[in-house]
């Protein structure tokens, strides 16, 4: 349909506000069509709403009728490692460990065009497979890497995020950057994919560890002589990294400090994990506009701790937010299945409410906002995670205008096929009410996985249909 207009006839729900600032009246921030009409133009959405008022405005469109699902709009992944897609379910280590045993010697691999191009491949099937339509992604220190990324999404004309991602310690030689190189290699590619298609550039210093002050610097230059790109880290995610980190900046107080120092910390900055950001780091995110990447699947993985997502979305101080699967430290492609353990983060952060326990000092009204209902959840996943990257005017719901990325779930298969959702999809007749669909999908986010992504759609092409190849 390139370059066409077409329609998609289903059941929508999309979110239009954020969820914690419509505490005890969700319904507000979110939008459920039972009987909507999806208008897309050149791959943009020309015009949404109910089926009887949108359809009268196009006579004679070709309508796709999607039966018996829920169309959300696709999920944004905010932290993914393209190159981590052979070492999915590594055993036993920590972060630390884990980099030097598993990642670094995998990841040296792809200075190999043919392997790096075949990865790439099976890594946006994993992602279309699990509904995920952008992603943020790391590479690998060689442009190799980098280059094959982005030739595979631009082949699957998929929005994307993805820069270098630059080394200069704490790996083996062979992998390592110079920064010299790391600038250099940078600026090609920013001149050779940055805004070509739906390609974006992320400048990536994988990790304060990792990186020197001289790299930090090459960071700082690249994103002065291109302030349109993006910036993506790594910060706090393991008390053991922390220590290093410390050793390594003896004059920052605390790990934000490294980026504020280089200039860094501001809007289009997203950092994964934050585990362990202080009260008053997080206060420094949310005033410099920068973005976290809530990454539960990795931080339950690698054992790095529970994040603290009711203090995040403190409303005083509210820290942009994503969630990342975090592929391979988190052990799933699949945001449902991140959405699930963000659930029970949260709930678990709730248990350190106990009177006896309570060593993180949370208030009641923080163990409120620590609890993902489906609205907060699906907020993360879609026009949550476009404004943590500064792309909510082009991505994550249904509004005109937009582009037409989306996925239809089907609330009705994998394990949930058997549960009591079929019945609360109302004799089959699907979700009527908001409060329906909200049920519906906090039994997918709980429940589901892979199985319950029917079609996933990019650009109004169908880009994935569960069981064809
Ligand atoms: N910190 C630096 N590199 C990595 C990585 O590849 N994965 C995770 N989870 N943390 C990191
Ligand atoms: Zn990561």
């Amino acid at each position: 349909m390139k370059g066409g207009t077409r329609a998609i006839r289903g059941t929508f729900f999309d979110l239009i506000d954020d969820p914690w600032k419509h505490i005890g009246k969700e319904q507000e921030a979110a939008r459920f069509v039972r009987d909507g009409l999806l208008v897309v133009k050149d791959g943009v959405i020309a015009d949404f709403g109910p089926f009887d008022e949108v359809s009268p405005r196009h006579p004679g469109l070709e309508v796709t009728h999607l039966r018996d699902r829920i169309i959300l709009p696709g999920f944004i992944d905010g932290h993914v490692h393209f190159p981590q897609v052979r070492v999915l379910g590594a055993y036993g280590n920590q972060l630390l460990d884990w980099l030097q045993t598993w990642i670094f010697p995998e990841e040296l691999k792809y200075r190999d065009r043919d392997y790096a191009r075949e990865a790439a491949g099976k890594f946006f099937d994993a992602l279309l497979a699990g509904g995920t339509t952008t992603c943020q992604a790391f590479t690998t220190s060689s442009p190799v890497s980098s280059e094959e990324f982005f030739e595979e999404a631009t082949r699957r004309n998929m929005r994307v995020l993805a820069g270098l991602t630059g080394i200069d310690r704490f790996a083996p030689a062979d992998f390592l950057n110079t920064p010299e190189d790391f600038y250099r290699e940078s600026k090609r590619l920013i001149e050779q994919y940055h805004r070509k298609g739906r390609n974006l550039y992320a400048i990536t210093p994988r990790f304060a560890v990792g990186c020197t002050d001289e790299l930090m610097r090459a960071c700082r230059r690249l994103k002065e002589e291109y302030p349109d790109c993006w910036i993506n880290t790594h910060i706090s995610e393991n008390p053991s990294e922390i220590r290093t980190a410390k050793v390594h900046y003896p004059d920052c107080e605390d790990y934000t400090q490294v980026h504020e120092k280089h200039g860094l910390l501001g809007p289009k900055f997203t950092a994964g994990h934050g585990v362990w950001l202080s009260n008053d780091e997080m206060r420094r995110f949310s005033k410099a506009g920068a973005a976290i990447s809530f990454c539960p699947l990795s931080n339950m993985f690698l054992g790095s701790g529970l994040f603290r997502l009711g203090r995040a979305k403190d409303p005083e101080h509210p820290v942009r937010l994503s969630v990342g699967s975090d592929v391979g430290g988190g052990n799933a492609f699949s945001l449902i299945r991140v959405l699930e353990e963000a659930y029970k983060v949260g709930m678990c952060n709730n248990t350190m409410l106990d009177g006896s326990v309570n060593p993180r000092e949370q208030d009641m009204a923080e163990a409120e906002r620590n609890k993902l209902s489906p609205y907060r959840a699906f907020y993360l996943a879609t026009l949550g995670g476009a404004h943590s990257l500064y792309l909510d005017d082009t991505l994550g719901n249904f509004d005109a205008g937009k582009e037409a990325d989306f996925v239809a779930l089907d609330w009705n298969a994998g394990q949930l096929a058997m549960r009591w959702h079929q019945s609360l999809a109302v004799g089959g007749e699907g979700p009527q009410t908001i409060d329906q669909a909200a049920q519906l999908l906090f039994g997918v986010m709980t429940c589901g996985d892979d199985r319950n992504i029917d079609e996933t759609w990019i650009a109004g092409e169908r880009a994935y249909k569960k069981g064809e190849k």
